[in-house]
């Protein structure tokens, strides 16, 4: 029987809808290739929905994206909405609702894209930041008292549970085994001043440690790891970290590995609804432009294909992604391509379609 995939998709705003589109190229590429079916459900959501409904994510949307396989998502943001409504209403909303507690970034510099450290290459920059994505200090836990007047006061909490620290580090573990490369772990924290959420931190991963005897253990930082990230990226294979350090050092990562139009991310629950996206977010001035790099929109859907367990099609797309980076495309950055947005979609599906 043909395997069936339900895929919601989130288009979203700005050039969401563009890349999202290329993407699904590849998808429907490869998913012919391998004999599984994807089936798309589109769901509109984004900051131009919600000027024009003043709806973020309601019930109906959360019951319906409940029953896909995945979430496919382009991108959320809106310039004429203030900051942190749309990222809170839609994005943390959905991370939490699905208790998608892993936030995974591979940091892979591919063949023919420029990295902006000197004397650094393919080889030496290959990993992944797995990042704690429920907790830390995202929960929106804190408040102001006193508010507008001198005595003002914000507290803005980090929360982290045992149970969260824990499964997000185990997850970590796991993954450093799958992905059998240098098979070290570093944990990536501050436990010189925060003192008490570190210290769980890496109490936690010490214990979790002794299930992994084959993993190699290491601990920095947070400012030290932006320090060797830069010098020695090589030293890396997967970084645990929480919330808030770990969506710092990811940007950091992803301009190392020539930034936005590659850098992709995974939003997983590993027994639930998970959710791809590219990081980039909706880039406004080049929407309609045609300029934008799908190939991180498409390494999403790679990396989304891989988690719901069609590995040999997630590797078909990447070997192709490979291809275009190191034969075509001229730089990575939107409208330095050399191409639009849509034939490097199709130099993907090409080289997918060609394919041994
Ligand atoms: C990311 C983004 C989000 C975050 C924002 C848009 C809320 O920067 O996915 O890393 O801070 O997690
Ligand atoms: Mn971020």
């Amino acid at each position: 029987m043909t395997k069936k995939y339900k895929i919601a998709v989130i288009p979203g705003d700005g050039t969401g809808p563009e890349v999202v589109a290329e993407g699904i190229k590849a998808l429907d590429a490869v998913s012919g290739r391998f004999g599984f079916r994807l089936a798309y459900e589109n769901c509109n959501l984004g900051g131009e929905h919600y000027k024009n409904t003043g709806e973020l994510v309601d019930d109906t949307v959360l019951e319906s994206l409940s029953r896909a396989d995945a979430i496919y998502l382009g991108a959320i943001g809106h310039p004429d909405v203030k900051p942190g409504i749309l990222e809170k209403g839609i994005l943390l909303k959905l991370r939490f609702h699905f208790d998608q507690y892993i936030n995974l970034r591979p940091v892979k510099l591919y063949e023919g894209v420029e990295t902006p450290l000197k004397n650094k290459g393919p080889d030496d920059i290959d990993f992944v930041v797995v990042r704690e994505n429920t907790e830390g200090l995202y929960t929106g836990a804190g408040g102001f008292h006193k508010k507008g007047t001198p005595d003002e006061v914000a507290i803005q909490e980090s929360i982290n549970t045992r149970k969260g620290v824990e499964r997000c580090i185990r997850y970590a573990f796991e993954y450093c085994r799958k992905r059998n490369k240098r098979k070290k772990l570093t944990l990536c924290g501050k436990t010189n001043v925060l003192t008490y959420a570190f210290d769980l931190w890496e109490r936690t991963f010490n214990d979790v440690a002794k299930e992994y005897p084959d993993i190699e253990t290491d601990y920095a930082n947070v400012d030290a790891i932006c320090m060797w990230m830069v010098k020695n990226p090589e030293w890396f294979d997967v970084i645990v970290t929480d919330n808030m350090f770990g969506d710092i050092i990811s940007d950091l990562a992803a301009i190392i590995q020539g930034g936005m139009g590659i850098a992709a991310g995974a939003n997983i629950n590993p027994s639930g609804v998970s959710m791809f996206e590219p990081i980039g977010g909706s880039a406004p001035k080049y929407t309609g432009k045609h300029v934008i790099n799908p190939i991180a929109a498409i390494l999403a859907a790679q990396i989304m294909l891989a988690t719901i367990g069609e590995q040999k099609a997630a590797a078909m797309i990447e070997d192709a992604v490979k291809k275009v980076l190191r034969n075509d495309l001229k730089d990575v950055a939107a409208g330095k391509m050399g191409y639009t947005t849509e034939e490097v979609g199709n130099l993907v599906k090409e080289y997918i379609v060609n394919s041994e």
